[in-house]
This record gives structure tokens, C-alpha cells and sequence, in this order.
């Protein structure tokens, strides 16, 4: 696009020439060049204020972290005492570790023995089968899952006591459990070993529109690409030839855009560019701008990502969002480098834990199991929501970066857009 644009300034240049009149000066020819792209750069590219999504939790998560605030309350320097608290059962016990609505259930991480053998418990943690042989001390083990924190600082296990997801008669009752435990798991089917289920492998073709209802979003955008906005003009009227045109630019985003000092993804350029040219409004987790982010995305298809990481901006983004990706958030504690990093490529429950290399690639995404379109920063509210905490609006300044460092880590990859998952 850029090559283009610089041999039309250069024939004009020529012709110029032939026909006598002022000489393009070569600067005027760059900058012509690398114009930049119109942007509105006042207002939000989300709605406001940002609503949460039908259909996914409501509970108010505003007494922890999020990645825009600090609010969690500090982890406890000492272990509690648990004279005077009531005897446990461990029937009830057995009922509370598998208990999903306490978030997630210890199984999502845990096999448990006798509670480990239904449900697909995960990998992600020791199995527990036999801790009950192990000669701890109740009074650890309902410190460890009151607060882990107060053995081990750098552990990934929830705080269960002190963010208020079980009670201190509720710990006691899986402390009386845990000891029950004392024989190694017995699966009754072999895809509830965790050890022993094989690793998901996407096998559809992402490509195909029967596979992939996403395929149908382009054609939405292509009929968006040929309407005209408020100001008269479509994206056609300034750009004739998409398919050539776009064939990389998605892989070179989100980049970092010094005129909203933020980075900027795909998304919220169709947003901010739609608003500044055809004058149309193509809010974020919108049909309208998933659809054109699909389309724009598709045209880079088999471009490697490659993003900017050698730009000082571009360095203190990736490094704000490297921090960030670390932040423990939510009522559950924990950091995105927890699941996507320290216990990658295990089990947490029934659901594999990917890496963060081969996670971009494939953005936005069909989601088979919700019948709809994910763009990235969808999938970073829902991780964030899934582990207790409130999401930010889309467009927020800190899932820049996030994107940024995501994308850093993703360099190279081929983008394949509609991606497809579970
Ligand atoms: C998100 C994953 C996760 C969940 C959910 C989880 N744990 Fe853990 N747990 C761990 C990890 C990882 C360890 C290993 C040590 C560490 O990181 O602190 C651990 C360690 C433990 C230990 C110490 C084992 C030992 O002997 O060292 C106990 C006891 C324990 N968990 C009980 C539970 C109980 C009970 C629950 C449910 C209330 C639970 N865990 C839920 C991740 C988890
Ligand atoms: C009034 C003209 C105009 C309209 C209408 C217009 N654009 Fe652009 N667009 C530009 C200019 C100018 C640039 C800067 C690069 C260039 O010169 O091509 C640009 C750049 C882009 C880029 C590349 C961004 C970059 O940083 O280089 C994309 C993608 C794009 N436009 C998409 C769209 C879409 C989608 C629409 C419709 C919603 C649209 N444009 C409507 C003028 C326009
Ligand atoms: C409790 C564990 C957990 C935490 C913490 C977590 N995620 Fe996830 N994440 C998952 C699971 C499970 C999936 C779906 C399986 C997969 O694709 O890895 C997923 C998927 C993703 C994907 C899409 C992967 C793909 O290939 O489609 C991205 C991107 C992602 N997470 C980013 C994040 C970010 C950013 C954070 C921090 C805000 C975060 N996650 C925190 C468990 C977690």
C-alpha cells in the first residue's frame, strides 16, 4: 500500500515534469505516502457506561483488582488459629470440593481421590488423592485453603477464606475431607485421568463457511464496506481495492498510536477511522465492527504477524502489558501468567489451558459452544469475569497493552481469521 502510494506521488512527479509545471518536492511525496490514517479521538470506542454482557455473571467483583485498579485487600501475614472453630464433616466436605458455584471447584485443579474420579478434574495442582497419609497438621490445612499465601506467596491457589468463598465451618469440612483421602484415584473412563486425556486438536477447517458460520460475517462487512455514512462517503469511496490494499495491515496491529497516547487494535481503529471518514458508528462488540474486524483480519490472511516492538513506545507498552498479564485480579487471585504461563498446557478442569503463542492468531473467533463471534478483547474480559473479576470497557488503555505483549509473543504466526474454538 505504501509502495503504491509512493509510485503514484512519483508519477505525478513525472507528469509534473513533462507538463513544465511545479516539481513535487520529495518530501511532499513521502508524506503523502505515510498519511496517516483519519481517526476521531474524542469519546469512547465502547458503549458507556459498559454494560456486562447478557448471560454472564452479574456478581459485583469491586472489593478486588481489575487490570485498571488496585483494590484487593492485602494477603494476611499469619496463619490463623482454629481452636474454638466447629469439629468439620466430611461428607459435606466431599460436596464443597466439587462444588462449581464456590468458583470453579478445588477439582478444577486438583484429582481428589474418590471426589477425582467424575467431573474431568485438572493438572494444574498436585493430586490430593492421598493427602489424608500425609500427617498435616489440620491446622495447615485449613490455613492452605483459607490462604495459601501465608506458606507460599507465590502460589496460584485461590485465597478461599479470605475472598469470602468458603466459610471458616465450610474450610473445616474440607479439611475433614482431605483427610479422608488416602488411596490413589480410580477413573471409571479414561478421559477423566487428566494425565491421560489427549490434548485438544482444532481439526475443522476454519476456512470452511459450513464450519464456520463466522465465514458469513465478511459478507456482512463487504455490504458495510459499500454504505455510506452520514458524511456521504463509504469505505469504498477512499478505498477501491480492499483485497489488495489490506492483504497485511491486520498483521501489523495493534500498534501504539501517539494521538490517543494508546495502542490501538483493530477494533477500535474501525471505531475511531469509520467515525473521522464516513461518519458511521461502529461502536466496539458491535455486530457491525466484529464483522469489519473479521473482514480486515481475513484480508491478512497468511501474513506473519509482526508487530512493532522495537519503538520505545511500542518497548514501554509491551513492558506495561508483560506487568499486567502478571497482576493477580479478581475474588479469585490470580493472573493471566498463572493459567497462560506457570501451568500451561494442563487440564483445568475439562478445559485445556493454551499457551500464549498461538493464542492471536486466529482473532476474532467463532466460539461453537456460544454461537457467536469473540474478538480479542471479549476473550480478555471473559478470562477476567471467569476468575471473579470485573472486565474493563473494551477499549481500555490497559488491554492495549495486554494485546501488545500478546501479540509480541504471537510474531511470526500466520494470522488465519475467522479462528474457530470450543
Ligand atoms: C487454580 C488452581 C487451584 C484450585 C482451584 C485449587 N488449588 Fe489447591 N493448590 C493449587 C496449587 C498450584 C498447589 C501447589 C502449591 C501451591 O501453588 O501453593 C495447591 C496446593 C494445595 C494444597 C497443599 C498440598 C500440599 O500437600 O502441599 C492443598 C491442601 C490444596 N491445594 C487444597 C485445595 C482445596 C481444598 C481446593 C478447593 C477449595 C483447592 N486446593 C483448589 C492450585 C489450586
Ligand atoms: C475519506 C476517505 C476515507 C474513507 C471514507 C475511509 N478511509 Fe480508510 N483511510 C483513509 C486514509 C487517508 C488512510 C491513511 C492511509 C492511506 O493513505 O491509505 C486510511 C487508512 C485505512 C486503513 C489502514 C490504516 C493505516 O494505519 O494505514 C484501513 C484498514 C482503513 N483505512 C479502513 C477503512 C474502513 C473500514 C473504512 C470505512 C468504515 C474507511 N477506511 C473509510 C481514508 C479513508
Ligand atoms: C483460571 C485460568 C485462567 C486465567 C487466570 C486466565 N485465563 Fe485465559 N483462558 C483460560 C481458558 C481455560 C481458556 C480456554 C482454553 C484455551 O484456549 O487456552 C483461555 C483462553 C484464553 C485466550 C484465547 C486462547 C485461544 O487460543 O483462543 C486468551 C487470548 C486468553 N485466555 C487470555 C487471557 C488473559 C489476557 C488473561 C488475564 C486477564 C487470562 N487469559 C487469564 C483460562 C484462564
Amino acid at each position: 500500500m505504501k509502495r503504491a502510494g509512493l509510485m503514484a506521488a512519483g508519477t505525478a512527479a513525472v507528469v509534473a515534469m513533462a507538463a513544465g509545471i511545479v516539481m513535487l518536492a520529495p518530501d511532499a511525496a513521502v508524506a503523502q505516502a505515510k498519511k496517516e490514517a483519519p481517526l476521531e479521538l474524542k469519546g469512547d470506542a465502547s458503549a458507556r457506561p459498559w454494560k456486562r454482557y447478557s448471560g454472564w455473571p452479574s456478581r459485583d467483583y469491586s472489593k478486588y483488582n481489575t487490570l485498571g485498579h488496585l483494590a484487593t485487600a492485602p494477603a494476611p501475614k499469619e496463619a490463623r488459629k482454629i481452636a474454638g472453630l466447629p469439629e468439620g464433616d466430611a461428607a459435606k466436605g466431599a460436596k464443597l470440593v466439587a462444588d462449581r458455584t464456590r468458583g470453579g471447584s478445588c477439582l478444577a485443579c486438583h484429582v481428589m481421590g474418590q471426589a477425582g474420579n467424575a467431573d474431568q478434574p485438572g493438572n494444574v495442582a498436585p493430586d490430593l488423592s492421598e493427602i489424608g497419609n500425609a500427617g498435616r497438621e489440620d491446622e495447615w490445612l485449613f490455613n492452605y485453603v483459607y490462604d495459601a499465601r501465608v506458606y507460599n506467596p507465590e502460589t496460584v491457589m485461590p485465597p478461599w477464606g479470605s475472598h469470602e468463598l468458603f466459610t471458616d465451618a465450610e474450610i473445616m469440612d474440607i479439611v475433614a475431607f482431605l483427610k479422608t483421602l488416602k488411596k490413589p484415584a480410580v477413573f471409571k473412563v479414561e478421559v477423566d485421568n487428566p494425565e491421560k486425556r489427549p490434548a485438544p486438536v482444532e481439526k475443522r477447517d476454519n476456512l470452511d463457511s459450513i464450519e464456520n458460520p463466522a465465514m458469513w460475517t465478511i459478507d456482512t462487512a463487504q455490504e458495510l464496506w459499500k454504505k455510506e455514512g452520514a458524511t456521504g462517503k463509504s469505505c469504498q469511496s477512499c478505498h477501491a481495492n480492499a483485497a489488495t490494499e489490506f492483504k497485511t495491515w491486520a498483521a501489523s496491529m495493534p500498534k501504539w498510536e501517539p494521538r490517543l497516547d494508546k495502542v490501538l487494535g483493530v477494533e477500535e481503529f474501525i471505531t475511531r477511522h469509520a467515525k473521522a471518514t464516513t461518519g458511521a458508528d461502529l461502536l466496539m462488540e458491535t455486530d457491525a465492527n466484529r464483522a469489519m474486524s473479521v473482514y480486515l483480519h481475513n484480508l491478512a490472511n497468511g501474513a506473519a504477524i509482526n508487530v512493532d516492538t522495537t519503538s520505545a513506545a511500542s518497548k514501554a507498552a509491551i513492558e506495561r502489558g508483560a506487568e499486567l498479564a502478571k497482576r493477580k485480579i479478581g475474588q479469585l487471585n490470580m493472573a493471566c501468567t498463572d493459567c497462560h504461563d506457570k501451568v500451561a498446557n494442563h487440564w483445568i478442569r475439562g478445559q485445556w489451558l493454551g499457551e500464549p503463542k498461538g493464542q492471536y492468531d486466529h482473532f476474532p473467533t467463532w466460539r461453537t459452544s456460544l454461537q457467536t463471534v469473540w474478538d480479542i478483547r471479549q476473550r480478555f474480559q471473559w478470562c477476567s469475569v471467569n476468575i471473579r473479576g470485573d472486565e474493563l470497557p473494551p477499549d481500555a488503555k490497559e488491554y492495549g497493552d495486554l494485546e501488545l505483549y500478546l501479540a509480541a509473543q504471537n510474531e511470526g504466526l500466520k494470522l488465519s481469521v475467522p479462528g474457530i474454538r470450543h
